[in-house]
Parts: C-alpha cells; structure tokens; sequence
C-alpha cells in the first residue's frame, strides 16, 4: 500500500508522489500559457506602433495617456520625459493590469506551482523545506491586491469606453468585427474583475448579517456568482485581451481585413 499523500509531501524529494494522476498537466500548462502572454505582452508593449486602428485602440495601450494616435488624451510624449529612455504609452498603464493579475489570488496559487513548484502540485515533493509565505518580504507584497483592484477599475472603465467609441466610423454608427472583439474583451475582463475575491469582500464581507441589507445582499451574490468561476474568467479575459491586440495590429498592419457587419 503506498504511503499516506501528507507524508510524502512533507517527506518525500521532489517531484516525489503517490499520486497516479497526470498532476504534471496543469502545472505545464499554466506555466506555457503565462510565459506566452508575457513574451507576447512585453514585446507588443515595446513595439509603440500598429496599436489603434480606425475606431479601435488596443486594450494594451489604453487608456493612452501620452502618445500620437487620435485616442491620446494629452497629446504627444511629454518633453520632461527623458529622451534616452525608450518610451511607449503601454508603459504607463500595463503595470496597473499586469500587477492585479500577478497578485490575483487564483493566479498565485497557479504560478507558485507552475513556476515556483513550491509545490508542484498537491501532494507532490517540493524543492525547498522553508517556508516563509505571504507574511514577509516579497510576499507580503500580495497583500497590495485590493489597492490595484481600485486602479484595475480606472483602466476598465476606459476599455468600456474603447468599446463604446469603437462603434463611431467616419460615417456614422457601424459594427466591425473589431467592435464586437473589444466589446467581448470588456465583459470578459468584468467578470474577472468584479468576480475578484478583494471585490466580494469589499461588498459584502465587513457585515456581520449581510442578509439584513437587501441590495448589498443582491450585489454579493451576483459578485459571488462571478467569483465561483474566478478561474475561468481570469483565463478567458487573459486570452481574449491579448487576442484583442493582435485582432488590432494586423489590421493595422494591413495583414487582417476588418470585416464591417453593419
Ligand atoms: Fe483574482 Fe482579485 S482575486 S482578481
């Protein structure tokens, strides 16, 4: 009979198990699937071009602050930004998406597995026998989710926006196949956001009987609903955002044709 699970994870070397399952797959795939977007992120971030096209603006770039598309809201690059250093609008606003997903709650349990194998995964050998978790430096960082959230809300406002301007043409109202993309892309990311667990706290966990206020009541449930399949949302609006940038860029690029439905 093989050893009790517990045991060989506190025993056992790395990678050791009892497990028979393929415990190795999600760890993989989390691991192939974050370091794509991230390469994938980083360098459309740098690359400060192709990033609107017509009444679309990718949602890596927006709220563009500074730059020299028709959607920058204070014109171009500032003088007072140094010249010597490489410049690109995503670089004022990705760190507020890109710090809230890293100390998303679901994504650190994937990627201290996935990366970290701090365990693999459950019930599997670990590589290290410390133990200092989220209560000291860099860890304790986390715990500045619920202040990116406030940020996160700033920036998925402006998509919602994007989305909205994205169905102004020259002549009149229209939908092309880029409007229906990023109007997908701010459902996707607001199931995601307002399904955050920081977010079911700040709306219903500092009661001690919520059932006593009706509408936070509603609201909680309906936040909880969303929070439910946090997982979900969280892969679908990291696929679908990262699809909304190379929707916008190819066609930019004129390699990808904007169909327009109506
Ligand atoms: Fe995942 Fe807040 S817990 S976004």
């Amino acid at each position: 009979m093989s050893a009790a699970p517990d045991v060989v994870w506190k025993n056992g070397k790395f990678g050791q198990t009892s497990r028979r399952d393929a415990w190795w797959l999600s760890p993989t795939l989390v691991f192939l699937g974050f370091s794509a977007f991230i390469v994938y992120s980083t360098w459309a971030a740098f690359q400060n071009q192709y990033y609107t096209f017509g009444p679309y603006i990718s949602p890596f770039y927006s709220p563009e602050l500074f730059g020299s598309s028709s959607h920058a809201l204070f014109g171009p690059k500032p003088h007072w930004l140094p010249g010597f250093l490489p410049y690109s609008p995503a670089f004022l606003i990705l760190w507020i998406p890109g710090l809230f997903r890293l100390t998303c709650y679901y994504y650190r349990g994937a990627y201290y597995k996935s990366f970290w194998a701090d365990p693999p995964a459950c019930a599997v050998g670990e590589p290290r026998k410390s133990y200092l978790g989220e209560r000291s430096f860099p860890l304790i960082m986390q715990n500045y989710h619920r202040y990116f959230l406030r940020l996160s809300y700033i920036v998925w406002f402006s998509l919602v926006y994007d989305a909205i301007v994205s169905f102004r043409f020259p002549s009149g109202f229209g939908i092309g196949v880029g409007s229906l993309v990023l109007t997908i892309n701010v459902i996707l990311l607001g199931g995601y956001v307002f399904g955050c667990h920081a977010f079911r706290h700040l709306i219903g966990g500092t009661f001690d009987s919520i059932s006593e206020h009706p509408i936070r009541h509603k609201l909680y449930n309906a936040v909880s609903f969303l929070n439910s399949k946090h997982k979900n949302w969280a892969w679908a609006s990291l696929f679908w955002v990262g699809f909304s940038d190379i929707y916008i860029r190819l066609c930019a690029m004129g390699i990808w044709h904007d169909w327009r439905l109506f």
